[in-house]
């Protein structure tokens, strides 16, 4: 799951300016909203008062009736008039329940669904801010999740609370006052039962909790292995393990059936002590309420009145158990969604941000310090500097640091120490937004968003005219692709564009970034999913777009970076080369090495195997003869045989 502990508690220290002040606690939580629409609440809270307390007046009516009806002498129709009081009071109450009861209902089913998407769009403007290590750690599913899961957890605890235990708790109170009137003793027996009643359905449903927890996790662990098998179902095909997963899946069935099985069996015991109770409440008050009338301390009214009223006690106080554990998982729903997205955003805006924009494009690391959390630095003290409007390539050995200079660049990450600049601003005093808008990237695995193809590319600039949109496509090369398509551009693209082929994704986002015309453009493999000559084709629009921008472009083909106006070399973060192609090459070092093995436009990756294997058994800085020779064999070729006298074996990456 996340794995961000969503129990523990942590307050929120610091939140990106803009966004929504949610409390971090989960009652503070739900007040926030209440607080929202108060009068709405108030509103229900008084209709929900009126409604109960008429419903439990009746009884106390249709005591006055019985009084007038064994007070009079004889059946009379004058008797009707006599008891024209009581009888109204009867209706009264009567019609108020029922207006009272559906003027709450109203208002509930007007405020609940407002209120929900009250909370998800406050909950979700929240969650956009947090930072890019906080997204890598849950899971997108999980965090839609938790969003539905809270919004519906703040209006089924607030209805909770409203119209099962606030009713409840009028009903108490009005027929233990009811009762007193007739008879305090009567009263004192109901406010102990009441007292007992509450204590021990509150204390069993807090020992049902951790049950009931384990069941509703079996089920969800089943769910949720079901969600992987289907997803997988392809694999497991090919492998032919479908009976495999139906095993597997059937372990996960009988756990859930044994945890479901125990907390289904306490809630039967449960049931067993709300049931027994029920029926001393009822045989109580009719015995107890009977001897005090054989007694003659009350009349056949007041006896009536107690006997419907612990009628109406058992009928609203039902099920009191479970509702305490609906009520605990609830707002333990609340609890959980407040702990996983209300806490502190990492990385946000400085008070006073400049959202100036950049217009050269001048790029600078200066005495960068970075690393990921872990023990491991990645950049220790790495300083660079890349003048307005210069191509560079970025190469260098898979973990060296490529991508994570694009990202410290991009602020995905704040700096342990240094400061990158662009024209001379530190990036950490812009605005995030105003830094992203101004930077174009191209990534190496490129998500797309499930909506038209026509979205997606104007993405890049919103106000794109189709034309515009459709001119982006074609510098792409995606143009014939898209017509080709049913659709054209209003073809869908599936779950994170997956109707689409690696290299149609790419050429889509590379449309978006021309679209979005950014000064400064990072290209992260982004032709590393296209066959060399699409490839080719694209490296001339891109070579159009790099002008007069800055670019950074990271590629294990060396062919794609040879020819821009300078190279750095990285290894183990460090940048170990820094030069032009050509004065690369003259040092006959790393870059050479690199290159004498993918020179020709040779692409090793067309070599099953060969080349990543020499390249990543040779750790850097440590490449002996022998570590070399526990490297796999390539398989040698005719022309590999030719090639080799140029590969030094002993010349070291770094
Ligand atoms: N999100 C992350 N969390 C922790 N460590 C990371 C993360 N991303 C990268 N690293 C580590 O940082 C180091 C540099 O990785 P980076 O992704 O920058 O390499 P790269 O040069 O882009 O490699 P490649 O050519 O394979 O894309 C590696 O040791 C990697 O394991
Ligand atoms: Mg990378």
């Amino acid at each position: 799951m996340t794995s961000a502990s969503s129990t523990t508690h942590q307050p929120v220290q610091q939140r990106a300016p803009g966004t929504p002040v949610l409390p971090d606690t989960p009652f503070r939580f739900i007040g926030y909203f209440v607080a929202q629409f108060r009068w709405w609440y108030a509103a229900m809270l008084a209709a929900e008062t009126l409604n109960a307390t008429c419903g439990i007046m009746i009884p106390y009516a249709l005591s006055r009736v019985i009084k007038g009806v064994t007070s009079a002498q004889e059946q009379s129709l004058a008797l009707i008039d006599a008891l024209h009081v009581p009888l109204m009071i009867f209706f009264a109450f009567s019609i108020g329940e029922v207006l009272f009861g559906r003027l709450a209902g109203g208002i509930q089913i007007r405020l609940g669904p407002r209120q929900r998407q009250n909370v998800t769009r406050h909950v979700y403007h929240y969650l956009q801010h947090h930072s890019h290590r906080y997204l890598s750690n849950n899971f997108a599913g999980a965090l839609a999740h938790r969003i539905s899961e809270t919004s519906m957890g703040v209006t089924q605890t607030l209805w909770s609370l409203i119209t099962e235990f606030w009713p409840i708790f009028i009903v108490f109170s009005v027929s233990i006052a009811l009762l007193y009137g007739a008879h305090p003793s009567l009263a004192a027996f109901v406010f102990i039962w009441a007292v007992l009643f509450i204590g021990i359905s509150y204390a069993l449903a807090r020992r049902a909790q951790p049950y009931a927890f384990k069941a509703s996790s079996a089920r969800s662990e089943t769910t949720g292995q079901v969600v992987d098998s289907v997803t997988n179902l392809a694999s497991a095909r090919l492998f032919a393990r479908l009976g495999h997963e139906r095993a597997l899946l059937d372990e996960t069935l009988k756990r859930e059936l044994k945890a479901v099985r125990t907390s289904n069996g306490y809630s039967e015991r449960v049931r067993w002590f709300q049931f027994s109770a029920a029926a001393v409440l009822k045989i109580g008050t009719l015995y107890y309420a009977l001897q005090l009338w054989g007694s003659g301390e009350i009349g056949v009214a007041e006896f009536v009145m107690a006997v419907s009223l612990s009628l109406l006690i058992i009928n609203e106080a039902r099920n009191l158990s479970r509702r305490f554990l609906e009520f605990f998982e609830f707002i333990g729903n609340v609890a959980n969604g407040v702990h996983t997205i209300v806490r502190s955003h990492e990385l946000i805006d400085q008070p006073g941000a400049s959202p100036a924009t950049i217009r050269d494009g001048r790029i600078e690391f200066r005495q960068v310090d970075f690393g990921y959390g872990g023990e491991r630095r990645v950049f220790d003290s790495l300083s660079l500097t890349i003048p307005a409007g210069q191509r560079v390539g970025l190469v260098g050995f898979s973990g060296s640091g490529k991508s994570t200079f694009v990202s410290t660049l991009l602020r995905l990450y704040d700096l342990d120490g240094g400061q990158i600049l662009i024209d001379g601003v530190d990036i950490r005093t812009m605005t995030q937004d105003a830094l992203h808008s101004q930077l174009g990237l191209i990534p190496q695995d490129p998500t797309l968003f499930h909506r038209s193809l026509r979205e997606n590319i104007r993405y890049g600039r919103l106000e794109a005219s189709d034309a515009e949109v459709e001119d982006a496509a074609r510098k792409a090369h995606a143009h014939d692709f898209i017509l080709q398509l049913r659709e054209g551009y209003a073809g869908m693209v599936g779950e994170r564009g997956v109707k689409l082929s690696g290299g149609q994704r790419q050429r889509i986002a590379i449309a978006r970034v021309i679209l979005k015309d950014a000064p400064i453009l990072i290209l992260d493999e982004a032709t590393s999913s296209l066959d060399s000559i699409t490839e080719r084709a694209i490296q001339e629009t891109l070579d159009e777009v790099m002008k007069g921008k800055t670019v950074l472009v990271v590629a294990h083909r060396l062919s794609t970076i040879a020819h821009l106006d300078r190279i750095l070399v990285f290894d183990d973060g460090r940048i170990v080369e820094d030069g032009s192609h050509a004065e690369l090459l003259a040092l006959r070092g790393a870059y050479w090495r690199l290159w004498s093995k993918q020179s020709d436009g040779f692409l090793p990756e067309s070599i099953d195997g060969e080349p990543k294997a020499p390249l990543e058994a040779v750790p850097a800085g440590s490449a002996t003869p022998a570590a070399s020779a526990g490297a796999p064999k390539p398989v040698e070729t005719g022309e590999e045989a030719e090639r080799k006298p140029r590969i030094d074996p002993d010349v070291s990456f770094a």
